[in-house]
């Protein structure tokens, strides 16, 4: 099965992950800056001053997409860069160099692709309660509004927000992540603020000539551990409505789906009617990030979350130890249709990807085959639910470059292209080679 016409292949990052150059041209401190100079909080110590060095590197990662043939680009825009402390006057050189990188990649042949909020939230914007309070969201709507003035009119795809589920649940529910509060079911406002800001920020866009805006969340298809069991199914609503269908049903249907008897705070002391409107902008598109299926069960006796996680041991893993089921990206692709009908707008899968322990042979070369074979599974998958009818315009494959790993630091390596991050050499990988092959075969028959 190939994929329709215009289909847009590619690669995606992100400015934290990737950057580096953090005290560089005005950019103010993030959370994540904060968060990973903080003892204990990322493996090894290990921050984002430095990553990749794209921001002074940037023309040779270009040229290494150009080499691969992608169709687009899937990179963010830091907000500390373009608003140092999270509000007010434009800092004009952060934005010159997304200016420089767009570009150059049109002058690569690829369409830029921005998310606005990849996790890096300014610091003093957290010091005012982050997204737990109402204002950020309007803060970022601002900031969406100076970037489109800028780059409006090159960009051809605008991400508002990535994955805000895992901002809620990692960075403000268990803390494993920046900011590192441990709200637990009470981080539930941060849902909402940024669902606010998305819609706000939706707004912006348009109104500074955006051309196709959407939203990328993190999908996971659930399981409940024993099918039969009634507290297990109730374990797994739990879950797929929280991590799920609290950041697509507002957006898609203009309503939070119901949440009583989960042990959240009521919604109504921080949600206005008004609220749910601005939330249901219209979207031209949905991306999809997808990794993993999750496996719940009834939670253990005064648990404080609705359901227990239980590893799925009986799939090979990554190098995170995630297990490796290609058929949820299509169960879950099946799933959204069902759930949403004509309510869903076109899908681009804006992540999918696998960290393995990849190492240059002693000739120089890289050998990931196991990359190769999960990109490979996966995008048969995606193909088959295309087959049956998901409209899905493009993907993204996850990432470019090993990069910072969140809490992990650079141990995952999620990268097409291997980083040695003593020297900054950039070496493909065996599946850089596989991608290239695969994209171009794909024009060809197209
Ligand atoms: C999703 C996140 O958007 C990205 O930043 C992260 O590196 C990948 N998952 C892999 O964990």
């Amino acid at each position: 099965m190939g994929v329709p016409e215009g289909f847009r292949w590619g690669v995606a990052t992100a400015a934290y992950q990737i950057e580096g150059a953090v005290g560089e041209d005005g950019r103010g401190p993030s959370t994540w800056d904060v968060f990973s100079h903080t003892p204990g909080r990322v493996r090894d110590g290990h921050t984002g001053d430095v990553a990749c060095d794209h921001y002074h590197r940037w023309p040779e990662d270009v040229a290494l997409m150009a080499g691969l043939g992608v169709d687009a680009y899937r990179f963010s825009i830091a907000w500390p860069r373009v608003q140092p402390s999270g509000g007010g006057p434009v800092n004009r050189a952060g934005l010159d160099f997304y200016d420089r990188l767009v570009d150059g990649l049109l002058d690569a042949g690829i369409m830029p692709a921005a998310t606005l909020y990849h996790w890096d939230l300014p610091q003093p914007l957290e010091e005012a309660g982050g997204w737990m309070v109402r204002d950020t969201a309007h803060r970022f709507a601002e900031f969406a509004y100076l970037a489109a003035e800028r780059l409006a009119d090159r960009v051809g795809m605008w991400i508002t927000l990535n994955e805000p589920a895992v901002v809620m649940a990692y960075g403000y529910a268990l803390g494993v992540f920046a900011p590192g509060r441990t709200l637990m079911l009470d981080a539930l406002p941060t849902a909402h603020h940024q669902l606010l800001a998305h819609g706000l920020a939706t707004t912006a866009l348009r109104a500074r000539g955006a051309r196709e805006v959407g939203l990328t969340n993190h999908y996971s298809p659930v399981w409940a551990q024993d099918a039969a069991s009634p507290d297990d199914a109730r374990a797994a609503s739990a879950f797929d409505t929280l991590m799920n269908r609290l950041f697509t049903d507002p957006v898609l249907h203009g309503a939070y789906p119901d949440v009583t008897g989960l042990g959240v705070p009521d919604m109504s002391a921080f949600v206005r009617p008004a609220d749910l409107t601005v939330i249901a902008s219209p979207v031209d598109f949905l991306g999809v990030n997808y990794y993993q299926p999750t496996r719940v069960r009834a939670p253990s006796e005064g648990g404080a979350l609705p359901f227990d996680l239980v590893d799925i041991t009986e799939y090979p893993r990554t190098g995170m130890g995630w297990p490796i089921v290609p058929d949820g990206l299509a169960s879950m692709l099946r799933t959204l249709r069902d759930q949403y009908g004509e309510a869903l707008p076109p899908l681009y899968i804006t992540e999918n990807g696998a960290a393995f322990p990849d190492a240059p042979g002693p000739d120089g070369t890289v050998d990931d085959t196991p990359r190769i074979a999960f990109l490979d599974a996966h995008i048969a998958a995606m193909r088959a639910a295309i087959g049956e009818g998901a409209d899905v315009r493009g993907y993204f494959a996850w990432s470019l470059l090993d990069n910072f790993e969140w809490a992990e630091g650079y141990h995952p390596r999620f990268g097409l292209v291997h980083v040695d991050f003593a020297t900054q050499a950039r070496t493909p990988k065996r599946s850089y080679a596989w991608f290239r092959d695969l994209i171009a075969d794909d024009r060809r028959r197209g």
